[in-house]
């Protein structure tokens, strides 16, 4: 499987802080926001890894993450979003790098205090589609929402006024490689973006949608001052904890 960590967008709800730098870039406690997901991957099994970014800064990503050699990697894939499209357009970039491979695509500002190599594994089991994960959360208007009958999800609704359950959808998402056909099909949403909401809700009409509840604490750290706050805040205590990744 391969893995996409998209690191696009022009980090606008972050400004100043983001006037002369990606977001992605910014320090979350003891590392760059994107040395996370980068982490998340590697621990996870994954090796081939394209960065999706964006922005005047890109050359940037280059200059911090190189071939990837302090993750234990001896090369990087990058490429480049204009604008701001969308997550889902974002990762329309990344067609040719999967090559008809599975995917599995990491928001470059979601951190995981945990491992996803059994998910990994079990995507690679299961006959197709996708996988995603879903948490529990006090402010589920904030994220996409997912509603689960059973043991299956049956709608996702982007950032509703009312949301119909507490089950935040995560910024981790598994796909075969008719994610790409689907993209092509989106139209812009009202905030004028290719919604991954739109992908998920797809695979769930077909059928092919499993998820998993994730296990682990996760937050996303780029959305406002208060979860950039809180994100090095939780970061800060794992590390004490003693939790390090390779
Ligand atoms: O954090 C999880 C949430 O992420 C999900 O629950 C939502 O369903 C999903 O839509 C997304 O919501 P956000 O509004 O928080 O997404 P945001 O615009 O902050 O984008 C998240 C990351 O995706 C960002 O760190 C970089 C990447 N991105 C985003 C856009 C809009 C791109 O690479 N290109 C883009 O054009």
């Amino acid at each position: 499987m391969k893995g996409i960590v998209l690191a696009g967008g022009l980090g606008t709800r972050l400004m100043p802080l983001t006037k002369v730098t990606n977001k992605h870039l910014l320090p979350v406690y003891n590392r760059p926001m994107i040395y996370f997901p980068i982490e998340t991957m590697v621990e996870g099994g994954i090796r081939d890894i394209l960065v999706v970014t964006g922005g005047s800064n890109a050359g940037d990503f280059l200059r911090l993450l190189g071939n990837g050699k302090q993750f234990g990697l001896s090369h990087l894939n990058y490429t480049y979003q204009e604008g701001e499209g969308g997550i889902a357009e974002a990762l329309s970039l990344a067609r040719d790098f999967a090559e008809d491979e599975r995917i599995v695509v990491l928001l470059g500002d979601n951190i995981i205090g945990g491992s996803i190599g059994n998910a990994v594994r079990a995507f690679e089991a299961q006959p197709g589609g996708a996988k995603i994960f879903l948490k529990r959360v006090p402010d589920a208007h904030r994220f996409g929402v997912a509603t689960v009958e059973g043991d299956r999800v049956v709608a996702i609704e982007e950032k509703p006024a009312n949301p119909q359950s507490d089950l935040a959808v995560v910024g981790i998402y598994m796909y075969d490689s008719s994610v790409f056909d689907i993209i092509q099909t989106l139209k812009p949403s009202g905030r004028g973006e290719l919604e991954i909401t739109d992908v998920n809700n797809s695979f769930i009409s077909s059928g092919a949608m499993t998820f998993e509840v994730l296990d682990c604490w996760w937050t996303d750290a780029g959305t406002s001052f208060d979860s950039l706050l809180r994100a090095a805040n939780m970061v800060a205590s794992w590390v004490k904890e003693g939790h390090v990744r390779p």
